[in-house]
């Protein structure tokens, strides 16, 4: 439907193009279910484990998922890179009955990591994690101190300090939540990235995603390096990385 027949534009950000006025629409269907039958006939040669999908918030699943029954925890969370990921995935969600009216997406969107200032709602507290942080403070202060300078006062730049604050906040509440339902010696990975969207200020995701997971007990294995790439406003190379952390303590 997104990609084959809607008239979405990904360029990355999602944008609405021209109506089309007609679409082939069985044939990438048909094609879709063809690449499902082959990948199912491909697992039925592997002894699989069960799944379960649980539809929740990742900041708070101790009380999900039982406590120390989680061997390995792998992710790409959301960056602070003023992504609305629920604009990524709208259509979808409207067709298969997620989203059925504003309130209902309000109500998603509050379940939602604060990763852009669309997000922000009035009582969000997850910043409150972070106060004594001192990496993600001083990035705070350096982007509101740029909004100052170049003296832009909209709504949603007035909300950028307070945006990337609440990010980590939320990340940090994730971690502490999985801390329950962790078996010690679990290992995690998250695909993060650095970004530089507001106002250019570089946040090292990953570097900081370390600090607050060691401030909780976990031990950085590693952060590999997935790949660069360019950011368009300062022509410099962020990192995407994997952080891989594992679990030791038990608080
Ligand atoms: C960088 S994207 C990863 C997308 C994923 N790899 C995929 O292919 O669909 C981050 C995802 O995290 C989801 N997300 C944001 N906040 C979340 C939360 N609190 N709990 C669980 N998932 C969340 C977003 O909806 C988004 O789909």
């Amino acid at each position: 439907m997104v990609y084959h027949i809607s008239n979405l534009e990904f360029g990355p950000e999602v944008g609405v193009g021209a109506p089309r006025s007609d679409a082939e629409v069985v044939t990438a269907w048909l094609d879709c279910i063809a690449s499902m039958v082959d990948d199912l006939r491909e697992l039925r040669l592997i002894d699989g484990a069960t799944a379960r999908t649980v539809e929740s918030d990742s900041r708070s699943i101790d009380g999900l998922i039982s406590k120390e029954s989680v061997d390995a925890v792998i992710t790409s969370p959301p960056y602070p890179n003023e992504k609305d990921y629920t604009r990524t995935t709208r259509l979808e969600s409207v067709l298969l009955g997620f989203v059925q009216s504003k309130e209902n997406l309000r109500t998603v969107k509050r379940g939602l990591m604060r990763s852009n200032t669309r997000n922000v709602y009035v009582g969000d507290m997850d910043d409150r994690w972070v106060v004594g942080h001192e990496s993600i403070q001083r990035i705070a202060s350096a982007i509101e101190s740029r909004r100052i300078e170049l003296g832009k006062t909209s709504g949603f730049e007035r909300l950028y300090a307070k945006v990337t604050k609440l990010y980590f906040g939320g990340m940090a509440r994730h971690l502490q939540s999985l801390q329950r339902v962790l078996r010690p010696g679990a290992m995690l990975a998250y695909v993060v990235g650095d970004q530089a969207s507001y106002l250019r200020v570089k946040i090292p995701t990953g570097q900081i995603l370390v600090e607050i997971a060691e401030s909780l007990g976990y031990s950085c294995v590693g952060i590999d390096l997935f790949r660069t790439r360019l950011a368009t406003a300062t022509r410099e190379q962020l990192r995407e990385e994997v952080v891989v952390l594992q679990w030791r303590k038990r608080r």
